[in-house]
C-alpha cells in the first residue's frame, strides 16, 4: 500500500482489496474499519482457553454491539452478556437467543429488570438492594451474584471494577443478608459472578481473584451448592497497544493452563457439573478494528507541530478519558515509507483544547490530506462516540473475509440529530 507508516496494518492484510483511501473515498471520513479474520481470530483465542467441557466465552457487547460484528461473533459459538435494554436488543437483533445472553446489570429500575425476565434472561445483581428489588420482580425465580472479591485491576483507576474502592458487587460478608432476601423472595441462587477491571498484561491478578471465587462457592451450604450452573471470572484480558514498540502480549498460554487447571480441578473435587464462564471485550474487538482520519491542517506554534484531524474525542474517547495511547499509522497516496520521526501532537476538530490523540508523538512528518489510522480502536472506540459538537458519529465499514468490504452501519445523518427535539 503506498503509506507512510502502515507496516502493522500490511502485514495484517488488513484493508483486504482495498486501501483505506478508497474506503474514505466510498464512506467519507471520520470511519470506522473492521477485518473479520482478526475479530473470528480473537474469539477462537478465547475459547481455546480451555477445553473444559463447562468453559464458555460470554462477550461483554458493551466493548462494541455493532450486530454485525455480535453475528460473526455468535457464529463462533459466543455467548453474550447485556448491561442495558439496548444492548439487550441489539444482541437479540445479532441472532442471539434468551438463554444465550447474561444481563450484568448495576443499579437500574424496576422496569429494566422486569424487562430481561420477561425476555427470559438470567440476571445478575450486584447489591443486596438490587436482589431485593428482583425478589419483587421475578418471585420464585432464578437469579445471579456479582460478588465482589476484594482484588481489582486495570489500566486506570475508572475501570477497576472491584476491591475496597469499587462501587460494584456484593462482598463475601454480605451473604447472610443475602440468604435472608433469597429465602424471602424464594429465589434459587444458580450463579457467581465478578469483573475485576479492565486491561491487565499479567495472568496473576485475574488466577488469584478466580480463586477466591472458587473459594467463595466451594464455602457455600451443600444445598446452596447443587443449585449452582454458572460460575463467571469476568473479562478485563489487555491487547497491547503499543504495537509500534514490540509491547509483549499477555501470555495467553500461560492464562489458559491458569484457568484450565483451576476449573478442571474444581470441577473434580466438588462434583460440579456447571459452566465456568469468561467474559472478556476488549480482547476479543479492540485489534479488529481501526479508525480512519483525514489530516485538514497542520501548523506550528511555540515550539510545537500540530495536525489538526477530523478524529475528535467524538469518534474515540479513551485517549482523553484515560490517557490511552493509541498507535497512529499514516496513509499517503504515492508515499513511501518513512523512518524520520518528529515530535507531533495530532488534535481533533472539538471545541475543547484536550481534544487530543497524541502529545507530542514521534511519528513521520504529517502533512495536509493524510489519512491516519488509529490503531486498536474496536473496542470502546465507537461504543463510547458521541454526538459532541453536534458532529456526525462516524460510518462502520467490515473487511469481509474473501478481502472485499461492506457496509454495517451508515453515517449518522443531520435528520438524526433533530430527530428526537422539537425543531
Ligand atoms: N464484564 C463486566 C461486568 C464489565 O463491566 C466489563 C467491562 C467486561 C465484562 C469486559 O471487560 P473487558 O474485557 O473489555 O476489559 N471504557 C473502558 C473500559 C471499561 C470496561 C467496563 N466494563 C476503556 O475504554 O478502557
Amino acid at each position: 500500500m503506498p503509506a507512510i507508516r502502515s507496516s502493522y496494518t500490511d502485514s495484517l492484510f488488513f484493508f483486504g482489496k482495498n486501501t483505506p483511501q478508497q474506503l474514505t473515498a466510498v464512506y467519507g471520513s471520520p470511519l470506522y474499519v473492521y477485518n473479520e479474520n482478526i475479530l473470528r481470530r480473537s474469539c477462537r483465542e478465547m475459547r481455546g482457553l480451555s477445553t473444559h467441557p463447562g468453559f464458555r466465552v460470554t462477550y461483554s457487547t458493551k466493548a462494541n454491539s455493532n450486530p454485525s460484528l455480535l453475528r460473526i461473533i455468535r457464529e463462533e459459538g459466543c455467548l453474550v452478556d447485556a448491561m442495558s435494554p439496548g444492548e439487550l436488543r441489539m444482541n437479540l437483533n445479532a441472532g442471539f437467543l434468551p438463554e444465550q445472553i447474561l444481563y450484568v446489570c448495576n443499579n437500574v429500575a424496576e422496569a429494566e429488570l422486569k424487562n430481561a425476565v420477561d425476555y427470559g434472561l438470567l440476571v445478575s445483581v450486584d447489591s443486596l438492594a438490587q436482589l431485593d428489588l428482583f425478589g419483587r420482580v421475578n418471585r420464585g425465580g432464578r437469579v445471579m451474584l456479582r460478588f465482589n472479591p476484594g482484588i481489582g485491576a486495570g489500566h486506570h483507576k475508572k475501570v477497576i471494577t472491584a476491591g475496597k474502592a469499587a462501587k460494584f458487587g456484593i462482598a463475601p460478608g454480605e451473604l447472610d443478608e443475602a440468604r435472608v432476601l433469597l429465602a424471602k423472595h424464594n429465589l434459587a441462587l444458580v450463579g457467581l459472578n465478578q469483573h475485576i477491571g479492565s486491561l491487565f498484561m499479567e495472568p496473576g491478578g485475574y488466577l488469584d481473584a478466580m480463586d477466591r471465587l472458587l473459594a467463595f462457592a466451594a464455602a457455600l451450604r451443600p444445598e446452596e451448592f447443587a443449585q449452582l450452573a454458572i460460575l463467571d471470572f469476568g473479562g478485563g484480558f489487555g491487547i497491547p497497544y503499543h504495537k509500534f514498540e514490540n509491547e509483549a502480549r499477555l501470555d495467553m498460554a500461560a492464562l489458559g493452563r491458569g484457568i484450565h487447571e483451576r476449573i478442571s480441578a474444581f470441577a473434580a473435587q466438588k462434583g460440579y457439573t456447571g459452566c465456568f464462564y469468561v467474559e472478556p471485550g476488549r480482547y476479543i474487538v479492540a485489534e479488529c478494528g481501526l479508525l480512519l482520519g483525514t489530516v485538514h491542517a497542520v501548523k506550528s506554534h511555540a515550539g510545537r507541530r500540530f495536525v489538526g484531524t477530523d478524529l475528535g474525542f467524538n469518534t474515540l474517547m479513551r485517549p482523553v478519558l484515560y490517557n490511552s495511547h493509541h498507535d497512529i499509522e499514516i496513509y499517503r497516496a504515492g508515499g513511501k515509507s518513512a523512518a524520520e520521526t518528529l515530535p507531533q501532537t495530532v488534535v481533533g476538530n472539538i471545541c475543547e483544547n484536550g481534544d487530543m490523540l497524541a502529545d507530542n508523538r514521534a511519528l513521520p512528518e504529517i502533512r495536509i490530506g493524510d489519512l491516519l489510522g488509529v490503531l486498536d480502536a474496536g473496542a470502546y472506540g465507537f461504543a463510547m462516540c458521541s454526538n459532541y459538537n453536534l458532529r456526525l458519529r462516524p460510518a462502520e465499514v467490515l473487511i469481509c473475509a474473501d478481502g472485499s468490504y461492506r457496509l454495517i452501519r451508515r453515517r449518522d445523518s443531520l435528520d438524526d440529530l433533530v430527530r428526537n427535539v422539537d425543531v
